[in-house]
């Protein structure tokens, strides 16, 4: 059977100047290839500053590839702006193809892009050979029409029905005409003839190539039939070109059918497209169906495809294949619509091959894009914050590729990312091999924008940290936003306490160290805790960030004593802490220990001098230190054994004389012993004076309110004792040195009357210590301040 087909298109063929395109084009920026079935062209779209269009070229002009045109043509321009690029389609019979044989296929296109606001002609041509034959009959469902061709030696379909037949045999004597004629039909309409240059203004391409004819259609033509295939949408045209010569009536029917189902979208992830094994009557008899599955118009093989997960399966007589929304080839946007979504879209390639009874095959492809709805895409933050570290650590997950992370509001202040060096907050990127990032945020409890809170009723302190990330999707930049809020709670925020322990030479005081120990000072009395004030007073201060230690041996400054006996006495040591801002003591911790002491004097604010004297020193053998008494020869002690004296007496009773200095007052008293008794019990020694060890109270007059006026004496600080003994004893005891006077001092308040700490020599027997009548004289002196004399009522002598 042989065809004469003359083709003419409706579209006037102008021929339209032929634009001297001679640009070059950067490399990469365009890319043409040859697939099976199509010849296509992607071009990158920043390659130009706006979209770029498409021009078909033949030697019979230049045609602009408009929506509508592309559709009639054979072309199809997808814009793919979540992957930059645009891509342009052809048929191998598209209307402006060089076809040579039905082998060689030669395309030539003008890509208008602008530059620099002007606009730029590139030529651009390639010739393709497809590999793949042709099977007697094709068609393709592309984004945008339906392309049918058919083998033109095929013997005539054999699916009309009887009636139609008749019906366009019928017609065809009619017209009596031997130009071609087309009928569209639709199920059950009167069929209306026309001749080509009709049907192609009306959208319909018709083509006899070498050997095939070729019949292309817009999807939604007004002949078109959409129906429902097994509830699947199916549209499909069905026209039946004829021509009569002589009293031969040539007739074809051609019929394209596609699947016009949109894709659906499951809970369980996966994008699914239908399409019925059997789209027409016409396509029908077919006994086996293949199925071949890819991406971006390339079919992959069967177990490329399995691994990418695509599934495909008959229900009965429908086709339904199945891709993993995230399918490798498919590509993922993220959006904003109150909270973050994404979306995935995947350009679904199928193809369709079917045997019939004569064993010969049809070919069905398949463009469809098929896209999730807005699936939720939730970033979400975690505290990391480790208490211990004093800082808020927050990590802000799962951020989309598509998505940055532009600034954060920390407590309502602005900063944009990249943090600058000056700033103690640090952000850090953490990339993951699943294709998304993560920021980790650190900002130090002590920062200023750390909001602080303390509770002093409920011991709690609250540090805050609201953090509001501002990130933008690429390459849009909008905005989205994330909250997260932080917060640090210290509870049972006391004030430090001390464990303190007694040792045999003072007391030891250890605190560990809490974060929140800063809000708080250490002090003894009313001086901070330095280690300058430590080594002033001789306290022995370790501190590191674990623990302060705190040694205070006793009789330095800050102890108190109390039950003083020939056993032992008392010494108290108060450690206070205070509000750091206010000053205001908030807690104390105080240790009274048990000491003993050979010796002892003390010399209390309140105008008391307590003396433990050891007497062995001064009485010689066999003196009895309970017969010992003040100057006041009704003083007596109050406790005695065989070697120590306990005195305890009003400064200016017992027969005390009272010195006043310049900036001192002394009282002093002696402690004799009966000669008498001495005598009988040791007549060798009756020779000896009466022995006396005076003893020493010496105050600071700065520092007292009162002298005894009528009943009470006030200091602010102890006085400094001395026990000194007469020469001539000390030399009866210890006839080989040379000492100068013994002075037992005691209880020395070294802020008031020594800057410095006081020079002390070790003494014989500790803790007594003996220093210098002189050297201690000057450091009266020397630490002396100007005294309020006006305040003071010097009552000397009872
Ligand atoms: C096709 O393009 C190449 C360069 O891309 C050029 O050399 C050649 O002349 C072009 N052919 C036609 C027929 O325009
Ligand atoms: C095709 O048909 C239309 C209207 O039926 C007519 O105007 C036109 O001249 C015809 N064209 C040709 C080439 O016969
Ligand atoms: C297959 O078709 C039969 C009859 O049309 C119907 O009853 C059955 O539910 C269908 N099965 C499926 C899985 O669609
Ligand atoms: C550095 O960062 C701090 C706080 O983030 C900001 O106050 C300051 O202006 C920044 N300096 C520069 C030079 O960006
Ligand atoms: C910021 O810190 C980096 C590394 O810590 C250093 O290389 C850079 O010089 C610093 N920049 C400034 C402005 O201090
Ligand atoms: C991506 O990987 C990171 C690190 O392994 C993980 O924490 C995160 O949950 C993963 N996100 C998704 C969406 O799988
Ligand atoms: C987070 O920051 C953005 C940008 O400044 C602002 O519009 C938004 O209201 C903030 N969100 C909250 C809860 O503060
Ligand atoms: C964050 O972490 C810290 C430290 O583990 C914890 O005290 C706090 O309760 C956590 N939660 C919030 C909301 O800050
Ligand atoms: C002891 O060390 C801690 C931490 O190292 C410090 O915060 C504190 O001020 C120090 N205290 C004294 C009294 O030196």
């Amino acid at each position: 059977m042989a065809f004469s087909f003359c083709f003419c298109f409706g579209v006037t063929l102008l021929l339209s100047m032929w634009s001297m395109a001679t640009c070059h084009i950067p490399d990469g920026a365009v890319t043409m290839e040859c697939r099976d079935r199509y010849f296509t062209i992607a071009v990158d779209l920043s390659f130009a500053e706006k979209e770029p269009n498409f021009e078909a070229v033949d030697e019979t002009g230049v045609y602009p590839i408009t929506v509508k045109y592309a559709a009639t043509c054979g072309y199809s321009t997808n814009l793919l702006p979540l992957l930059g690029r645009m891509e342009l389609r052809a048929s191998y019979f598209s209307c402006h193809t060089d076809n040579t044989d039905d082998e060689v296929f030669t395309f030539n296109f003008n890509l208008n892009a602008m530059h620099g606001g002007e606009d730029i002609t590139y030529a651009l041509n390639k010739t393709c050979s497809p590999t793949l034959p042709w099977s007697p009959r094709e068609v393709t469902c592309e984004v945008n029409y339906m392309e049918v061709s058919v083998r033109s030696d095929m013997a005539c379909p054999t699916g009309t029905k009887q009636d139609d037949w008749d019906a366009v045999v019928q017609m065809a004597y009619i017209s009596a005409t031997s130009d071609w004629q087309v009928l569209l039909h639709r199920d059950g309409e009167q069929l209306m003839p026309m001749n080509l240059s009709e049907a192609h203004k009306q959208g319909y391409a018709f083509d006899l190539t070498d050997g095939r004819l070729v019949f292309r259609t817009p999807y939604g033509q007004p002949d078109s039939l959409s129906t429902t295939v097994n509830g699947v949408p199916v549209e499909v045209i069905h026209a039946a070109l004829f021509s009569r010569q002589n009293w031969v009536v040539l007739m074809v029917d051609l019929v394209a059918a596609c699947s016009m189902y949109e894709g659906s979208y499951d809970e369980s992830g996966y994008m699914m497209w239908e399409t019925p094994e059997e789209l027409h009557l016409l396509m029908s008899g077919l006994h086996e169906t293949q199925i071949n599955v890819g991406v971006n118009g390339e079919l992959v093989e069967q177990p490329v495809a399995e691994e990418r997960g695509y599934i495909v399966e008959k229900h009965n007589t429908t086709v339904q294949i199945s891709i993993p929304y995230n399918a490798e080839g498919g590509y993922r946007k993220s959006l904003v619509s109150g909270d973050l979504y994404e979306f995935y879209v995947f350009d679904l390639y199928v193809e369709q091959i079917s045997v019939d009874e004569d064993h010969v095959d049809t070919r069905l492809r398949f463009h469809r894009t098929l896209a999730t709805p807005l699936l939720p895409r939730p970033v979400f933050s975690l505290n990391r914050t480790v208490l211990e570290d004093r800082t808020f650590t927050v990590y802000l997950g799962d951020v989309p590729e598509d998505v940055e992370l532009a600034a954060v509001h920390l407590n309502g202040h602005k900063y944009m990312l990249p943090f600058n060096n000056t700033s103690s907050q640090t952000i850090t990127k953490v990339v993951h091999p699943n294709n998304t990032h993560g920021y980790t945020l650190k900002v130090p409890f002590d920062d200023p924008v750390v909001v602080q809170k303390f509770s002093k009723e409920q011991a709690v302190l609250q540090y805050k940290l609201d953090v509001n990330y501002t990130m933008t999707i690429l390459p849009e930049n909008e905005p989205y936003y994330h909250l997260e809020s932080v917060e640090a709670l210290f509870t049972d925020v006391s004030p430090p306490t001390f464990q303190a322990v007694c040792s045999e030479s003072g007391i030891r005081f250890k605190l560990d160290h809490r974060s929140f120990d800063y809000m708080w000072d250490i002090s003894v009395g009313s001086d901070l805790l330095t280690s300058e004030l430590a080594a002033q007073h001789g306290y022995i201060l370790s501190n590191n960030s674990q623990s302060l230690l705190l040694d205070v041996p006793l009789f330095t400054h800050g102890y108190k004593y109390k039950d003083v006996t020939l056993k032992g006495f008392f010494g108290t040591f108060e450690i206070l802490v205070r509000d750091h801002d206010t000053s205001e003591v908030q807690s104390s911790t105080v240790k009274t220990c048990p000491f003993t002491a050979t010796e002892l004097i003390l010399c209390s604010t309140d105008g008391r001098m307590t003396v433990v004297a050891d007497l062995s020193l001064a009485i010689p053998s066999g003196g009895v230190p309970a017969r010992t008494n003040l100057v006041d020869k009704y003083c007596g002690p109050k406790e005695a054994d065989d070697t120590k004296a306990l005195f305890s007496f009003p400064l200016n009773g017992c027969g005390s004389t009272v010195k006043l200095g310049k900036e001192y007052v002394t009282y002093e008293n002696e402690i004799f012993f009966s000669r008498k008794l001495n005598a009988l019990k040791n007549p060798a020694d009756s020779s000896n004076d009466i022995d006396k060890v005076m003893v020493q109270c010496t105050y600071p007059l700065a520092g007292l309110y009162r002298l005894f006026s009528v009943y009470k004496f006030e200091s602010d600080t102890a006085g400094i004792g001395r026990i000194v003994r007469s020469a001539r004893s000390a030399e009866g005891l210890q006839s080989s040195t040379t000492k100068p006077p013994a002075v037992l001092q005691t209880a020395v308040p070294a802020t008031r009357l020594t800057p410095r700490p006081v020079s002390i020599k070790p003494g014989y027997r500790p803790p007594a210590q003996y220093i210098r009548v002189s050297s201690f004289l000057n450091q009266f002196n020397k630490g002396a301040r100007g005294s309020p004399q006006a305040k003071v009522t010097p009552y000397i002598g009872l």
